[in-house]
């Protein structure tokens, strides 16, 4: 629709690319996504300390590349691509539902530098899930433990100490 309303009045894509292939990107994205994944509830809502824990290290490990042990994606590679890794603590992330997060980390996102991870089990997948929802009020403590599951080779050291 908003193409639509845009090309109306004469919006160009020459005007305005990158926010034009980013939208086109979303959409194509969310056309994508089959029917009641968006629906899909999370079977694991709660994470118990030890699940918190694994989720924290598996994020760490496998995640804080782009994302950030954070989230915020304010880390060299998550900068240097695009689309930019979002701010998986901001509203655009948190309001999405439980299944489409779940289907976004297991499928990836086309066109994109987000992988597909569905090798995990699916119950690993959910904790992931239940993780970035607790990342809007992760502790200095928690950030603090993740730093030693970096991955250190193409993690410099110096970034991460910001986070
Ligand atoms: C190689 C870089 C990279 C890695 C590693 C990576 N991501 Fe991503 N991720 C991205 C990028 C880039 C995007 C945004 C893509 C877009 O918006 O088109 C993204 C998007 C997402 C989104 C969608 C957010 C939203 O608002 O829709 C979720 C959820 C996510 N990643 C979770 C994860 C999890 C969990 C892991 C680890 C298992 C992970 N990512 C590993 C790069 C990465």
């Amino acid at each position: 629709m908003a193409l639509w309303a845009r090309g109306a009045r004469g919006f160009s894509a020459r005007a305005q690319p990158t926010g034009m292939e980013a939208w086109m990107a979303h959409m194509m994205r969310d056309m994508a996504m089959p029917a009641g994944a968006n629906r899909r509830t999370n079977p694991y809502p709660r994470l118990t300390a030890a699940q918190m824990k694994f989720a924290s290290e598996h994020f760490a490990a496998h995640c804080a590349v782009c994302h950030a042990n954070n989230g915020d994606g304010r880390v060299m590679l998550g900068l240097n691509m695009y689309p930019h890794p979002p701010d998986l603590r901001a509203p655009g992330t948190q309001g999405k539902s439980d299944g489409a997060l779940f289907y976004t980390i297991r499928n990836g996102i086309r066109m994109s530098g987000m992988p597909a991870w569905g090798d995990d089990t699916p119950k690993e997948t959910w904790e992931l899930v239940d993780f970035i929802r607790h990342l809007p009020r992760l502790t200095a403590a928690q950030l603090r433990r993740m730093r030693a599951y970096n991955p250190k080779t193409i993690f410099p050291e110096p970034l991460m100490m910001s986070h």
